[in-house]
């Protein structure tokens, strides 16, 4: 299975990415994530993202292409991969297809989150993240067993540095105008799947697998 999950930030592409790709048990690739990685791990690349990142803007597309092009070398996506939050622009997307010609893949489906801009900021206000596996809770949504504490592996939860409101909005605005356009470029091809993203964790993950089903 392989998968593009798309939608505006904070609408519950991680939270639900996590869940299908246990289920198909295949990788789950989230640039976001990626970046995050990098820069925990003190690299150049991670601090050219950060900074990017933290002003809510996109990380330029040679360095994200190039990152997914090296994600896609390495062996355990031979059978299926999740994207989440790539392509992000239609250029992205244009390099994304190139890649997948490379390897004579095609694209199971693209599923397209839809939600209100009032519902994102408070899912995103409400968003704390661990500081160590990047666990991801909401403090009213999915709380963790003892506050502030990863159920996981018992770090520190936090909010993310871009969750600042006035980031938030950028990122917004900067999804309209460059993320959106590329739900047009897949209109096409039959892989576009719309899924309510406003409902509970639960019901969206059931429309996500019954669609799936209905697909394959
Ligand atoms: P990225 O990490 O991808 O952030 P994003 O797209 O802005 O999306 P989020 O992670 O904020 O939200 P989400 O949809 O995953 O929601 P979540 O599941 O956490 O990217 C960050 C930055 O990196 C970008 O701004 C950019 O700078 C850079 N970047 C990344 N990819 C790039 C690319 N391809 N090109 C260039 N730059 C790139 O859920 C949010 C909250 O809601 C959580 O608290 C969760 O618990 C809760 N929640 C989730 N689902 C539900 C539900 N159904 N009901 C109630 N609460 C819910
Ligand atoms: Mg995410």
């Amino acid at each position: 299975m392989r998968i593009i999950m798309m939608g505006p930030p904070g609408v519950g592409k991680g939270t639900e990415a996590v869940i299908l790709v246990k289920h198909f048990n295949i990788p789950h690739i989230s640039t976001g994530n990626i970046f995050r990685e990098l820069f925990h791990d003190d690299t150049e690349i991670g601090k050219i993202a950060k900074s990017y990142i933290d002003r809510g803007e996109l990380v330029p597309d040679d360095i994200t292409n190039e990152i997914v092009h090296q994600r896609l070398s390495k062996d355990d996506v031979k059978d299926g991969f999740l994207f989440d939050g790539y392509p992000r622009n239609i250029a992205q997307a244009e390099a994304l297809d190139k890649m997948l010609e490379e390897k004579n893949w095609t694209l199971d489906a693209v599923i397209n989150f839809q939600a209100t801009d009032e519902l994102i900021i408070e899912r995103i206000s409400g968003r704390r993240v661990c500081k160590k596996c990047g666990a991801v809770y909401h403090i009213h949504n999915k709380p963790p067993k003892t506050e502030g504490v990863c159920d996981q592996c018992g770090g520190q939860l936090i909010q993310r540095d871009d969750d600042k409101q006035e980031t938030v909005l950028r990122r917004l605005r900067i999804y309209y105008d460059q993320t959106e356009p590329v739900i047009g470029y897949y209109k096409d091809s039959g892989l576009i799947v719309n899924i309510d993203g406003s409902q509970t964790i639960e019901k969206t993950n059931a429309d996500i697998m019954k669609v799936l089903g209905e697909m394959n």
